[in-house]
């Protein structure tokens, strides 16, 4: 008897310490269900977008790095080092397109990934800049990456030598988020969870390092899809929830906690990130490559008006977008990741920071929902939903045959033209690209829209999706 009570504490502390993560996270509010509009906000609208673009890809935005000689001897052996789809600067010749290299303020040359390291992507054969990279590695264990980067810097390099200096902020910001930032998916991408774990160590006002962290963070590893980058020019608010309002330049400029040392470097790069605001608004989403039959389309058009136009907006001539958050008891997709962002402590922290208290002036502003995005380019974005749980538009729009678990062949050029998505196959063999979707924040319930079509209708609506 007494073992078996013992054997019955050890079950429930383990399932306690097993699920204490989720319980966390409940929903905080019970707020009844309203249909959200999110207004607009005041943008720069005199950016430069070619100047927009030469700073995504040239600029010193991360303000620390490595060592440029370390990475252009490591540059030939990396991935995709011999697409490169625009013109590089001298100093970042060589380097891969997600990589640049730029002068730290004490002036040595430094290298570090650029926005494209998450936001250009591969599919059915092409690489496009501005399209989600869903074939990121972010299941592996940055830990040890930190550990030879700080041994390869103690080595090479003397402590005041401007090199070793020129990594110190990046060094200590990778370090802090490298524990935090292991996802469970195959694509998912853990950035809010970046953005979270090199917040929590710097001083809101001035963006110094602070060594002890200023909130906690829950410790499960969400990880959501990348969005593409072509939709922001509809959207009045940034993220999947829409939590980011305000001067988007400024909430772009996240992509700094990285690395730079405080406020003298962020305070300089406003400007040129209203140029980079300036490029995302030129970005156009890639033209549907295969054929598309018209009739069926059209057929698909009304439909698409009657059913999805009033949350997704209209395409073609007339353009329209409702910048609508739908509320999670409607929309009843997987929650976790809205419930998980509505808990934390970056909230308080960006709203009280320099992002926010200086002008142009941003916030966070948590929502119960998501965004219903605008669908431009759709037949290109798989995975689809915040948390790319479905592998294609025909089961987005067929609850039912949606696959629990599935592996894509691990092969960007392996699209399917019929059901618009990737291939898969429901019978995972191969762990490495398999998706769960039975992981706590990775769930396929929920908009189940589309599921009343007939499926002559479903087909017809798939159809004209390619045009969108
Ligand atoms: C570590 C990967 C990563 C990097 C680097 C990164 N992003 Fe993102 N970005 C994401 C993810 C993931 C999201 C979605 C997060 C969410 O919506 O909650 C996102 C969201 C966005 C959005 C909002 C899109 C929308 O439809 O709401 C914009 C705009 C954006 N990123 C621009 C940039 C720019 C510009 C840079 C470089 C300065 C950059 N990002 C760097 C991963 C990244
Ligand atoms: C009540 C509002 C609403 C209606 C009606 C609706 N949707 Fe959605 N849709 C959403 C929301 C909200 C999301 C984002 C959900 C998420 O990511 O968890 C979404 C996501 C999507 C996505 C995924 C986009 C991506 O890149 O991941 C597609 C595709 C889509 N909807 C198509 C449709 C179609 C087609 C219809 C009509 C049959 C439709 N929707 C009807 C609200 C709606």
């Amino acid at each position: 008897m007494r073992k078996l009570l013992v054997f019955f504490c050890l079950a429930l502390l383990v399932a306690c310490n097993t699920y204490r993560p989720l319980t966390d996270v409940v929903p905080v509010s019970a707020t009844p269900y309203k249909s959200m509009v999110i207004p607009p906000s005041p943008q720069p609208t005199d950016g430069d977008p070619v100047a927009g673009f030469d700073y995504l890809v040239h600029g010193d935005y991360i303000g620390s790095g490595i060592p440029l000689k370390i990475m252009q001897k490591q540059a030939p052996k990396m991935p995709g080092v011999d697409s490169m789809p625009f013109v590089r600067d001298s100093l970042s010749e060589g380097l891969p397109y997600y990589m640049t290299a730029f002068i730290a303020p004490n002036g040595a040359e430094v290298a570090n990934g650029n926005c494209f390291t998450c936001h250009a992507g591969e599919v059915d054969g092409q690489l496009v800049l501005g399209l989600g990279n869903s074939w990121a590695e972010w299941e592996a264990n940055m830990k040890p990456m930190g550990t030879v980067m700080r041994l390869g810097m103690a080595l090479g390099y003397k402590k005041d030598d401007p090199q070793t200096v020129a990594f110190e902020d990046f060094g200590r910001y990778f370090k802090a988020m490298a524990p935090k930032v292991k996802v469970t998916q195959p694509g998912a991408n853990p950035a809010f969870r970046l953005a979270e774990a090199c917040m929590m160590h710097r001083d809101p006002d001035d963006l110094t390092y602070v060594g002890d962290p200023l909130y906690a963070m829950w410790d499960y590893n969400i990880g959501t899809d990348t969005p593409p980058l072509w939709n922001v020019k509809k959207k009045n608010s940034l993220y999947f929830t829409g939590i980011g309002r305000g001067n988007m330049p400024k909430l772009l400029l996240q992509a700094s906690v990285l690395g730079v040392p405080d406020t003298s470097q962020t305070r300089k790069s406003v400007e040129a990130f209203e140029d980079v605001y300036a490029w995302l608004q030129t970005l156009e989403p890639p033209a549907y490559p295969g054929s598309i039959d018209e009739p069926l389309a059209r057929e698909g058009e009304a439909l698409f008006t009657d059913k999805c136009a009033g949350c997704h907006g209209t395409y073609g001539e007339e353009e329209t977008y409702p910048n609508k958050v739908i509320h999670l008891d409607v929309v009843k997709t997987d929650r976790l990741y809205a419930d998980y962002i509505r808990k934390s402590g970056i909230v308080d922290w960006y709203n009280s920071s320099w992002f926010a208290t200086s002008a142009p002036q941003s916030s966070f502003t948590p929502t119960d929902g998501y965004v219903a995005p605008p669908l431009d380019g759709v037949w290109a974005t798989a995975p689809y939903l915040h948390n790319g749980s479905v592998p294609t538009l025909y089961d987005l729009l067929d609850s039912p045959s949606r696959p629990t678990r599935w592996t894509r062949t691990g092969d960007p050029k392996d699209y399917d033209h019929q059901k618009l998505g990737w291939q898969y196959d429901p019978a995972p063999k191969n762990k490495k690209w398999t998706f769960d979707t039975e992981v706590p924040g990775y769930g396929n319930g929920g908009h189940t829209f589309g599921d009343k079509l007939s499926e002559a209708e479903r087909w017809a609506v798939v159809e004209y999706l390619k045009m969108l």
